[in-house]
């Protein structure tokens, strides 16, 4: 009898601390050995010239999110994770949102009927909190945290979603009695409203104006406000989805402080710049990249990475929020060609993340392998809870494992893409490095851009507390 199920052999393993060449045996869906010369494997994978390396956890994703009179999302659970494992992630971290009078417990089994049954990758849900009346806070909080639901969104922005200042400090205030780590989108409502309306007086309605009523000062300036606010309650949080430089000087700021502030980046922010949202002349194809905060300039990119080399960034996640662009139910439906304002917000991109990072990151010199593990995997499971057991390679964590071929070249292009979407905004982008095979709990997921997985084969995922974020009371 084989000692065990799967062995992968001759790559060279790679975690957020080692790069080292190894042999890593699979059994009942664990790592259960990393060594030199493993034997006795029912199944063997050559993984020769390649890199093994931990699945990739996405903690920053949307799915089936309720659409608000605007166009449906592009992906449900099925679709949304079929493009994850297709592009080496294991993980998905998507949000369960709770519309404004709507019970937060019940928003979550929502989501699970949603996602129970057609997931091909593990996934838990960050709680999206638009109503933070007493009873969530004071009860159903408390104990969705307990459940497994350990971190929250809190958004700055949006019609149906914006917190009030009062009520971000008491959404921070639970959080800290809970330990519960909060994700917060930082723009400010009121400017944006206020430039919106200004821009459509001018005329100025096309998707690139979108741009044009959110700049980098209004990032900034709720950046500094959701600083400050987590330094008067002393609760931890997460700035996610950072666009340039103003923001990040904000997050660099509070971390040299010695305050517990944390940063999210994302592909758009060092790919994508506002010209994309002109189209080729100012047009609607422009509202492709129609994502908040919008994607600014080159300069930003610099200052991005600046972020992400210097450690002010700590996760780099997809904010994979995916719209049609053509059609009615699309990102230019009838009431959007009106103006950017009804332009549904989002991209798709949890298929492509790793490899625009690994291209630009490691291929172009700028990171390590072993920083791109921390920050497309390892992280993530430390910051929400998965750590131990996901996001490394290493005796006891699940099989959840994908083989990279860095020397490979590709483009990336909407007919290698599996989500829902009708396009991909990184179209025509030339990469070094794709994902060749992923592994879930020990089983051969996706090969090539073949599915082998099955709906239902991802599993919920109740998370600890982050080690980020302990509960405190005062
Ligand atoms: O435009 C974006 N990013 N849409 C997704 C929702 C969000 O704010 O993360
Ligand atoms: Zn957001
Ligand atoms: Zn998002
Ligand atoms: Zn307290």
């Amino acid at each position: 009898m084989s000692k065990y199920d799967l062995i992968i052999r001759g790559g060279t393993v790679v975690t957020a601390a080692d790069t080292i060449r190894a042999d890593v045996a699979i059994h009942a869906g664990r790592i259960v050995a990393v060594a030199d010369r493993l034997s006795g494997g029912t199944r063997e994978i050559d993984a020769g010239g390649l890199l093994v390396m931990p699945g990739g956890i996405d903690s920053h994703v949307h799915l089936a999110q309720p659409a608000f009179g605007g166009p449906a999302m592009a992906d449900d659970f099925e679709s949304g994770t079929r493009s994850a494992i297709a592009g080496g992630t294991t993980t998905i971290l998507p949000f369960a949102l709770q519309p404004r009078g709507a019970s937060l417990r019940q928003s979550v089994l929502d989501y699970h009927k949603e996602a129970d049954g057609k997931s091909y990758c593990d996934y838990g849900f960050h709680l999206i909190i638009s109503d933070p009346t007493p009873s969530v806070l004071g009860q159903e909080l408390p104990a969705l945290v307990a459940d497994g639901y350990t971190s929250f969104k809190v958004f700055m922005t949006y019609d149906d979603l914006v917190l009030n200042d009062r009520q971000l400090l008491e959404v921070f205030d639970c959080a800290r009695d809970c330990g519960a780590l909060v994700m917060v989108h930082c723009e400010g409502y009121d400017a944006i409203r206020f430039m919106t309306e200004k821009l459509e007086r001018a005329g100025k309605t096309a998707p690139y104006y979108h741009a044009a009523s959110r700049p980098a000062s209004v990032e900034r300036e709720a950046t500094h406000r959701a600083i400050s606010h987590a330094e008067l309650v002393e609760v931890p949080i997460m700035i996610v989805h950072v666009s340039g430089r103003e923001p990040m000087e904000q997050i660099r700021w509070a971390q040299q402080k010695g305050l517990k502030v944390y940063g999210e980046t994302c592909p758009q922010y060092i790919a994508l710049t506002a010209d994309d949202l002109k189209g080729l002349n100012m047009d609607e194809s422009g509202g492709k990249y129609v994502c908040s905060p919008p994607p600014r300039d080159r300069a930003s990119w610099d200052a991005i990475w600046e972020g992400i080399r210097t450690g002010v960034f700590q996760t780099f996640s997809s904010d994979h929020c995916p719209f049609f662009y053509e059609g009615n139910q699309g990102k230019l439906n009838p009431k959007a060609r009106t103006s950017f304002r009804w332009v549904p917000n989002g991209i798709p991109g949890v298929e492509t993340r790793l490899q625009i990072l690994f291209s630009k990151g490691v291929v172009e010199g700028r990171i390590t392998l072993n920083d791109f593990v921390a920050l497309t995997s390892t992280n993530h499971a430390k910051m929400y809870g998965l750590y131990p057991g996901k996001g490394s390679i290493a005796p006891g964590f699940d099989a959840d494992i994908v083989i990279w071929d860095p020397n490979r070249k590709e483009t990336i292009r909407q007919e290698l893409m599996h989500h829902g979407a009708d396009y991909t905004p990184y179209e025509g982008i030339a990469v070094t490095g794709w994902p060749i095979m992923t592994i879930l709990r020990g089983k051969l997921v996706a090969e090539e851009g073949r599915i082998l997985g099955t709906p239902g084969r991802g599993r919920f995922l109740k998370r600890s507390l982050s080690p980020f974020a302990e509960p405190r009371h005062s």
